[in-house]
């Protein structure tokens, strides 16, 4: 049915036998390794000075893939001095040498592709094309905000002035920021927001998702190897509890760059705005969605259901772009649920590393346990419409959780993100459309968005009445690339800038203008 020539008959994994088997082959060695991270810092590090975590693969509990060294709060009040004395040198380092050091990672994480794919696997639970698709990205944030960097920190931009005076426009960095990144991107988001605020001139504190350390820290000894400085960007694995505390009530943090929930980001911005005596800071969210998709009754039921997997199914629907809530007009609603209930048979859930697999596991068994209760209480209330088979073996080896697709009478009846494989499905009337538009826009938030429909009057009312960062036509709503689709929310989804866009250094500098009297 998937006749548009992009797919497999299951909608998704294209190819993958032919393209993925050299890359596999070349990642086995990395797969059976044994993997040890801590914190990585510009002094000299105490390592007994707190304790060691074991991480565990999600899809074979019985593997403990490497153990983890958390930073402790002194370490982390450490971290702080030296990046706060390291601020003026590194902000006064011309662009070009910073930008080279980016562009120099770019080739090595290239370079190191199968090893990193292997440890996304591993750690993250990662399908190989989201393991390659992970390190695209974080190799095209690095040439992207190279590039730009050249352009906003280079020469300064001359201003007019009255005869005798010059002026001129200079972008700096800001000071020293923290990072805090999630574990669905635990390369593409973690290097992304790290290297962006290094490139405008600032130093940086990186805390990656407590989930993927071990990834976390593999990348910064490639950073390390590119020639950034120790004390320029330092990584300081643990707990939000800790390290993340100390990291954004410290009065010398200039901004924090947060990728995760929503509630933590107001923490965040609480936790800054609570500190005595620091300047203003800048607070750079990216959080969650409840992203919706509408189709009205000229949209081809093939094309919406493909899309619609991929969006909600694909990296076992953890994404924050990924679809939660379907909106089907009532005349096609039956046709589609059938397509889809079709579409779902055919998924196969299990170890990522097999190259059949079109889902693997969510990523730990406290994530597993929210989404089943979610799961149960719909089942319980009779809203189930499909649920993807997964044998017997395969859940017991890991923290699996099959598709499933739910009824529900609207976006309102949701009070959270459910950060996994389940989708929503409700209907509307063809003179409801506004009603609905206002609905999704009111629950609040405004990540990522889609309408199928042939009819283009429609959608682009539908496109332009949304309040949300990336709206998608006739297409999925997941996969934003670098410089063509800057991804960014707004609402309880993020407080706007657009990761891999043109403004998005910006937002890590400051702008300071000189006059000279001649
Ligand atoms: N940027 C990712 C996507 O577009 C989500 O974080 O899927």
């Amino acid at each position: 049915i998937y006749t548009d020539g992009r797919r497999n008959s299951k909608g998704i994994n294209l190819n993958i036998n032919s393209q993925f088997q050299p890359l596999l082959n070349e990642m086995k060695p990395f797969l059976e390794r044994t993997y040890s991270a801590g914190p990585l810092v510009g002094f000299e590090l105490d390592h007994e000075s707190s304790e060691r975590h074991d991480v565990i693969c999600p899809w074979d509990h019985g593997r403990t893939i490497g153990s983890v060294r958390w930073s402790s709060a002194e370490e982390t009040s450490r971290a702080i001095d030296v990046a706060w004395k390291a601020f003026p040198d590194w902000n006064d380092t011309p662009v070009e040498k910073r930008a080279a050091i980016l562009e120099r990672f770019a080739d090595l994480m290239e370079k190191h592709m199968a090893e990193l794919m292997a440890m996304c696997c591993m750690e993250g639970g990662k399908l190989l094309p989201d393991g390659v698709a992970e390190v695209r990205e974080a190799v095209d944030f690095c040439r992207y905000y190279a590039a730009r960097a050249r352009e906003i920190f280079g020469a300064p931009t001359p201003l007019p002035g009255p005869t005798g005076e010059s002026n001129e426009l200079i972008m700096q960095g800001k000071g020293v920021f923290t990072t805090i990144s999630p574990w669905n991107f635990p390369i593409a988001i973690f290097c992304g927001q790290t290297v962006a605020a290094a490139v405008a001139g600032n130093t940086v504190l990186a805390k990656p998702a407590e989930q993927t350390s071990l990834i976390a820290h593999r990348v910064i000894e490639l950073l390390y190897e590119a020639g950034m400085p120790r004390e320029v960007v330092q990584l300081l694995p643990g707990d939000g509890a800790t390290v993340g505390s100390v990291l954004s009530s410290d009065r010398r943090i200039t901004g924090v760059a947060f990728t995760g929930s929503t509630q933590t980001a107001q923490l965040i911005n609480r936790s800054l705005a609570a500190r005595d005596n620091a300047a203003l800071p800048t607070l750079i969210a990216e959080t969650g969605g409840l992203n919706a998709m509408i189709v009205d009754s000229t949209a081809l039921p093939e094309q919406v259901v493909a899309d619609v997997v991929e969006s909600s199914y694909q990296s076992a629907g953890q994404r924050c772009s990924a679809l939660r809530v379907l909106y089907v007009q009532e005349d096609i609603a039956e046709r589609v649920i059938e397509t889809l209930k079709g579409a779902m048979v055919e998924l196969n859930i299990g170890d990522p590393t097999r190259l059949a697999t079109d889902v693997g596991p969510v990523i730990d068994e406290e994530a597993r346990k929210g989404l089943q209760a979610h799961i149960d209480r719909l089942k319980s209330e009779g809203r189930l419409i499909a649920e993807t088979a997964i044998d017997a073996d395969t859940a017991a080896s890991g923290t699996f959780i099959a598709p499933t697709a739910f009824r529900i009478d609207g976006i309102d009846a949701l009070d959270t993100e459910q950060f996994g494989p389940i989708l929503h499905v409700a209907t509307f009337k063809a003179n409801e459309i506004d009603q609905v538009i206002d609905i999704i826009n009111e629950r609040g938030y405004g990540l990522t968005f889609g309408v199928h429909s042939r009819n283009e009057t429609f959608t682009n009312h539908v496109a332009s009445r949304i309040r949300v960062g990336n709206v998608y036509v006739n297409r999925n709503i997941i996969g934003a690339v670098v410089g063509v689709q800057p991804f960014g929310g707004q609402g309880f989804s993020g407080t706007g800038p657009k990761a891999g866009g043109p403004h998005y250094l910006l937002r890590f500098a400051n702008e300071k203008t000189r006059t000279i009297n001649t």
